[in-house]
């Protein structure tokens, strides 16, 4: 370094080329080899905690996200892997953002570098371009033969988590079986399309949309739009569905939330033809006494049943009762933390290979 250094001031020149260095090379947003994940609007721009983006990148020595005016101010929180490390939080806005690039990755090997919006709300990333280094090259990424579909709410969303939806139970368990991953789950709202908790729509009409239900609290964007799931119908291979702590809470009554859950279980048949579906339980809003706080208990078997009635029986009941206790929540909104979505998700790995899933063995993509 210190060579290079003395290089530098004996010939300014190389001032002026390490200065240049990130005009770099520009990739557009529409670069076929940018993977998007979880769900982008036509700006481009995410919605829904988890949505993102992976690149593999040949030279890898520095990336920049540029973002446009529809990303969230002044900042969303993102997590960044590279090389499958640990997620990283960054904070970024609308203008150049420099993604840190541990100083581990060899410039000279291969990278892969993954990138998701962490926040159940405040998710809204625009991407106009990526600045790589000079040198650089995106190269296919090649996504994993397992890819995950999450449904929920709060409890699936990361919320009150400091790294949110990265921390979550669905986004470990996805991780765990070197899986792609989606999660599509937005806290407060019921699977009954009503209103509940400031969402202006159900999670059985929200799912089948682009964005989630903040697009009601925004000015550039308050509408919403059908979900293009042509790439998702042959891509996902697992569905996982925990929801209705807040139909409970609204007041659905068991008969209702049956139909409605039926109901959309058909429609999300429409899509995913044949996939095994995981019907999660309640584990209870847990109490500083012991006891729990359950809800519809013994609908979401009937719900299996039903299907099962009909000749569908690739949908299998989650039994997590007893997955939760009382140190697994923060106290103040009886919300999983951070050790208790670690648990959730490794009661639900074993479940998952006991049920007959292995884990890839390695990455579709390796770094
Ligand atoms: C991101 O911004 C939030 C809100 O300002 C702040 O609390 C947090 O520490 C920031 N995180 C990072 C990694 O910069
Ligand atoms: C979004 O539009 C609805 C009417 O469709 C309106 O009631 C609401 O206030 C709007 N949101 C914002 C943030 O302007
Ligand atoms: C639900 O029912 C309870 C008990 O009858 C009542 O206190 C509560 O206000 C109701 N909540 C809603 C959202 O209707």
């Amino acid at each position: 370094m210190l060579v290079f250094l003395g290089f530098v001031l004996l010939l300014p020149a190389m001032i002026y080329a390490a200065v240049a260095e990130p005009s770099g090379v520009t990739i557009k947003n529409d670069h076929p080899l940018i993977y998007y994940h979880g769900r982008w609007d036509k700006s481009p721009g995410t919605w829904w905690a988890g949505s993102g983006l992976k690149v593999h990148v040949k030279n890898l020595r520095s990336l920049a996200l540029n973002l446009g005016p529809h990303t969230t101010a002044p900042l969303a929180a993102i997590g960044v892997s590279v090389n499958y490390g640990e997620f990283v939080t960054v904070n970024v806005s609308a203008g150049a953002n420099v993604i840190p690039i541990p100083p581990s990755v060899k410039p000279s090997s291969n990278s892969v570098v993954r990138i998701n919006v962490e926040g159940w709300q405040d998710n809204r990333v625009n991407l106009e371009t990526i600045t790589l280094n000079s040198g650089a090259a995106l190269l296919p990424y090649k996504p994993s033969k397992l890819k995950f579909q999450f449904i929920g709410d709060s409890l699936s969303a990361g919320q009150f988590l400091p790294k949110g939806v990265d921390q979550a139970w669905p986004f470990l368990t996805g991780e765990h079986f070197k899986a792609e991953h989606s999660v599509t789950a937005q806290p407060g709202a019921a699977l009954t399309d009503i209103l509940s908790y400031g969402n202006v729509h159900g999670v059985s009409f929200q799912f089948f949309r682009t964005e989630d239900t903040g697009f009601y609290y925004t000015t550039d964007h308050n509408f919403t739009t059908p979900w293009d799931f042509s790439a998702d119908r042959v891509s996902t291979t697992h569905i996982v569905i925990h929801i209705g702590a807040n139909d409970a809470s609204q007041n659905v009554t068991d008969t209702q939330f049956v139909q409605v859950y039926s109901d959309f279980l058909t429609r999300v048949r429409t899509i995913y033809h044949s996939q095994p579906i995981f019907v999660f339980t309640p584990w209870g809003w847990p109490n500083a006494d012991g006891s729990f706080g359950y809800y519809y208990q013994g609908k979401y078997q009937d719900i299996v049943s039903k299907r099962a009635a009909i000749g569908d029986k690739n949908v299998f009941l989650v039994d997590t009762t007893g997955w939760v206790s009382y140190a697994d929540v923060f106290p103040e909104n009886v919300h999983p933390n951070v050790p208790g979505h670690q648990n959730i998700a490794n009661k639900f790995i074993a479940w998952l290979e006991n049920w007959g899933l292995s884990p890839e063995r390695q990455w579709a993509t390796s770094a």
